[in-house]
């Protein structure tokens, strides 16, 4: 069984895709987080984010997933590069390469086939993402689009990069996101957009245990 988690930044999705997964004893799939790795192979090759910088990448990369209780670690090759991709530079470069159509069919044939050795193992898995819904599992048993207001995802945002040592103003973040927003949105690939069955979760006046309970009990009402 398969639940899509898509939504913009900000949103709350990394945080309750992954104890949505620990409540139901899924494995959690961050495909952010592969696409901020390869943002990173491209940075680390000096290549700028266009499509036929993509055609030297791919091919030399190799990327690994493990999805432990702590989150997910990252494997470029035999590099664990997890702690390396929430940088304010692989964030930026992540939405450029997202928006590549040969980085996007490699990465959604690596989260096909993840999720095929995971249901193979008798296990389901919850997939967090932009396009889950709408392109990677269209047939998922539970879509889920989460959303919140624009200055509320801000100040989350802003918190989690304090937690993480980092500097944040607000106003910049929500400029940041807002940004972010509307590149991810008007792509011509795989934009963010709900998919016509997902059920929409306005998260702004929800606290982090209600939006996890909102969802289980979804998951449960569709016998998950
Ligand atoms: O969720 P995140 O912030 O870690 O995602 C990083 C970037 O990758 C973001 O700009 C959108 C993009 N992304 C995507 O296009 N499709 C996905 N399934 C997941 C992330």
């Amino acid at each position: 069984m398969i639940i899509a988690i898509d939504g913009p930044a900000g949103s709350g999705k990394s945080t309750t895709s992954r104890a949505v997964a620990g409540r139901l004893g899924y494995v959690y799939l961050d495909t952010g987080a592969m696409y901020r790795a390869i943002a990173l192979a491209f940075i680390r090759r000096g290549e700028d984010a266009l499509p036929g910088a993509a055609d030297s990448v791919l091919p030399t990369i190799r990327l690994d997933l493990e999805s432990g209780p702590e989150g997910v670690r990252v494997w470029l090759g035999e590099e664990d590069v997890t702690g390396l991709l929430r940088t304010a530079e692989v964030t930026r470069m992540s939405s450029r390469v997202s928006a590549i159509p040969s980085v996007r069919r490699f990465l959604v044939a690596e989260q096909r086939r993840i999720v095929d050795r995971q249901a193979a193992r008798g296990r389901g898995v919850v997939v967090e993402g932009r396009d889950i819904g709408t392109v990677v599992f269209p047939d998922a048993g539970l879509k889920i689009f989460l959303t919140a207001a624009p200055e509320v995802r801000a100040g989350r945002r802003a918190a989690e990069m304090r937690l993480g040592g980092q500097q944040a103003d607000d106003a910049a973040v929500q400029e940041d996101l807002k940004k972010r927003d509307r590149d991810d949105s008007s792509r011509a690939v795989s934009p963010l957009i709900p998919a016509g069955d997902a059920v929409t979760l306005d998260t702004s006046g929800l606290s982090f245990e209600e939006q996890v309970e909102l969802i289980v009990g979804l998951a449960r009402e569709r016998g998950i």
